[in-house]
């Protein structure tokens, strides 16, 4: 759990909060350097959808291990200033060994006071509040007049290959169950463009703009069970319900989920489709 003097308030996100600052939190950490090799691609097709140029003031979104915010602080040099801000100790603190001379806050959010900047930006970090019009028109309050927003979230589950394959393999084990349903604070809680739509709106922001981007993402580079097991077994809505079943069910599923992924092996590793939004807006 976040320590007392960190900027976490414990509120409505406390479900989210204790997630990431549990035993997720701490998978993404061990997991940094490949996630970041997975998502990459994702993460700097909203960069460019933000058009972010040098000089400007950024704030980066749940920003986990600082990927982004290195990525970010790279196009708005010279004079630009970028903060990372996340509800995750581990993972900013994984941010701060990384880019020691960048700016990070423990904070959530939907709460904090943040800087004046010129684009909010997020990878993957926006689709956690319990309630998103007020975050979000919170959020909006920290822009410049002339201020923009950009994100990539998740699609739907079934077009996400990289999550959906790994789900129903331990789902033969362990029976069915989703625990990221679309709508709710998770992964997929903005794969409904019209519901995305309507909250963006709901929150203040004008010129909202999402479009689908499809894309293989590479989940791992060899086809051994470990490098597999690593891969599959530890983000998702797969790894959320390995962490809730009983330890000799959790194996099992383990097992199902890494003869699934052989299936998958190609010269290169496993690749598989990822779909998201590209969302931009103005303030
Ligand atoms: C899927 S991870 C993505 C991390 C990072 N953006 C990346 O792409 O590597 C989601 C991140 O959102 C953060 N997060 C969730 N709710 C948040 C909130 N209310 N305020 C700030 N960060 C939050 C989590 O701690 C986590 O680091």
């Amino acid at each position: 759990m976040p320590s007392r003097d960190s900027g976490v308030n414990m509120g409505r996100n406390d479900e989210q909060i204790a997630f990431w600052n549990g035993p997720a939190g701490e998978r993404w950490v061990t997991a940094q350097a490949d996630l970041d090799h997975m998502i990459r691609p994702l993460g700097l097709a909203a960069i460019e959808a933000a058009q972010v140029r040098a000089g400007e003031r950024v704030l980066d979104i749940g920003c986990g291990c600082g990927d982004t915010t290195l990525a970010l602080a790279l196009r708005v040099a010279p004079g630009g200033t970028v903060t990372g801000m996340d509800v995750s100790e581990p993972m900013i603190a994984r941010a701060r060994a990384r880019a020691p001379d960048l700016a990070f806050q423990v904070a959530d959010a939907s709460t904090a006071t943040a800087p004046e900047v010129d684009v909010l930006y997020s990878r993957f970090g926006v689709m956690f509040f319990a309630d998103p019009v007020a975050a979000f028109a919170h959020l909006r309050r920290a822009l410049a007049p002339s201020g923009r927003l950009a994100f990539v979230c998740w699609r739907e589950l079934a077009a996400n290959l990289w999550a959906s394959l790994p789900l129903q393999a331990a789902n033969r084990v362990l029976g069915p169950g989703d625990p990221t349903p679309p709508g709710e604070p998770g992964p997929f809680a903005f794969a409904d463009r019209r519901k995305l739509l309507g909250t963006l709106e709901s929150a203040g922001f004008s010129s909202i703009d999402i479009r689908p981007l499809d894309l293989a993402v590479p989940c791992c580079e060899a086809g051994d069970d470990e490098t597999l097991r690593a891969a599959f077994a530890r983000i998702g809505p797969a790894a959320r319900r390995l962490a809730e079943a009983p330890p000799d069910l959790r194996e099992r599923a383990i097992g199902e989920i890494v003869a699934e992924m052989r299936t998958r092996v190609g010269p290169n590793g496993v690749a598989l489709p990822a779909a998201c939004w590209i969302v931009t807006a103005r303030r």
